[in-house]
């Protein structure tokens, strides 16, 4: 058995304030970098990070800049290490590997929805095949001695393996279970079916982070409810507006949010801007990096999307924070929208990744 950090832990990570609800950053590839969480802890970290996925195959070797956001770490709180991958001899190798970093536990990606990735069986092509299910869990539970969790969805096309799927999460004692309520084939479009989240928090003997459009701290709130889930996480919504995690710690402590002036999103904006820049990388390009986060930014920041429309268009740094002065420091609106705008839609949309397929 290999063992970590954790590994005497019994249970998962103390969360920031002691009894209340869990949140985490979603992992997400190509976003939640290093940089990004960071970044996010400036504004009020979650209780847990998860890192972008680790690829596992033959030939795999773990990526520097993933390990990086492990190995760097300064935002005092704990990261899962995120795998994906079906091989179970690569798996347990690329566990042994990981388990010498100081992560707070492995976690298995099985509800990545890309059709490149699911097409190998992997991610989200998992859930199709229940026997594979059992003895990857199985191998992997024998294999950590510390905390295996599973980030999934709630079927492939259909929902028919969603029941056994719970029960090989109590057969292989996972310690914990992010659940994005839609199937694989759902995408990031459809509604998120919480009435299967609330089925997990009551069948599985693990805590269950609900996932999928929490969009606000009000929001979360409603959900936990409903769901009786153990905690939320959080993706998209965190890179609209990074203050969610405290902002959820606030309603759930009983207290009304602290709104975020327009003038905190510049600032915002400012320092996504210095956290993504990569030396050498022109500035035309990295504009266009932006553009990609500044698309969920935006659906916060005006109901008729004028921000959003005139910051597409900009090429150069100078015009991008020209946009962002008119808008955010010299606008008419003073605040930062709690919930996105419903006419505000993100393009490229969500199910359009940052760079590449996920
Ligand atoms: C750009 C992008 C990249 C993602 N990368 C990953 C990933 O590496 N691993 C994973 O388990 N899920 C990944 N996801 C899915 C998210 O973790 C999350 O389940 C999904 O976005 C739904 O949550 P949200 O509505 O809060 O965004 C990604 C999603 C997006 C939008």
């Amino acid at each position: 058995m290999s063992s970590f950090e954790s590994s005497s832990l019994s249970s998962l990570p103390e969360p920031i304030c002691k009894g209340q609800a869990l949140t985490a950053l979603a992992p997400m590839q190509d976003v939640t970098n290093l940089p990004f969480m960071t970044l996010i802890s400036e504004f009020g970290s979650p209780d847990y990070f998860f890192t972008e996925y680790f690829r596992v195959h033959d030939h795999s070797r773990l990526e520097k800049h993933i390990l990086q956001s492990i190995t760097e770490n300064t935002t005092n709180r704990p990261v899962f290490a995120q795998m994906i991958g079906e091989n179970i001899s690569e798996i347990i190798r690329t566990v042994r590997e990981l388990v010498t970093y100081p992560i707070a536990g492995i976690d298995l990606n099985m509800g990545c929805p890309a059709p490149k990735i699911y097409k190998k069986n992997v991610g989200g092509g998992l859930l199709r095949d229940m026997q594979k299910v059992d003895q990857l869990l199985g191998a992997l539970r024998e294999e950590i001695d510390g905390l295996f969790t599973v980030k999934m969805r709630i079927g492939f096309e259909t929902t028919e393996n969603f029941e056994p799927l719970l029960n090989l999460i109590n057969k292989h004692q996972v310690d914990l279970l992010s659940l994005h309520g839609r199937t694989v084939k759902e995408m990031y479009r459809s509604e998120v079916h919480f009435d299967a989240i609330g089925l997990a928090a009551k069948s599985v003997y693990c805590p269950v982070l609900a996932n999928g459009n929490v969009t606000s701290a009000y929001r979360a709130r409603e959900i936990l409810e409903e769901t009786g889930a153990a905690g939320v996480m959080i993706g998209r919504s965190a890179i609209r507006n990074p203050w969610i995690f405290h902002q959820t710690r606030e309603v759930l402590s009983g207290k009304q949010i602290t709104k975020t002036p327009l003038s905190e999103v510049y600032h915002y904006i400012k320092r996504l801007y210095e956290a993504t820049q990569t030396p050498g990388v022109i500035e035309r390009f990295h504009v266009n990096k932006m553009k990609k986060y500044l698309n969920f930014i935006g659906q916060g920041v005006d109901s008729e999307g004028s921000f959003l429309y005139e910051v597409r268009r900009v090429q150069t740094e100078k015009e991008l924070f020209e946009v962002c002065e008119k808008h955010l420091l010299n606008g008419i609106n003073e605040w930062f929208a709690d919930e996105p705008f419903s006419g505000v839609i993100a393009r490229p949309n969500c199910e359009t990744p940052l760079q590449k397929a996920i």
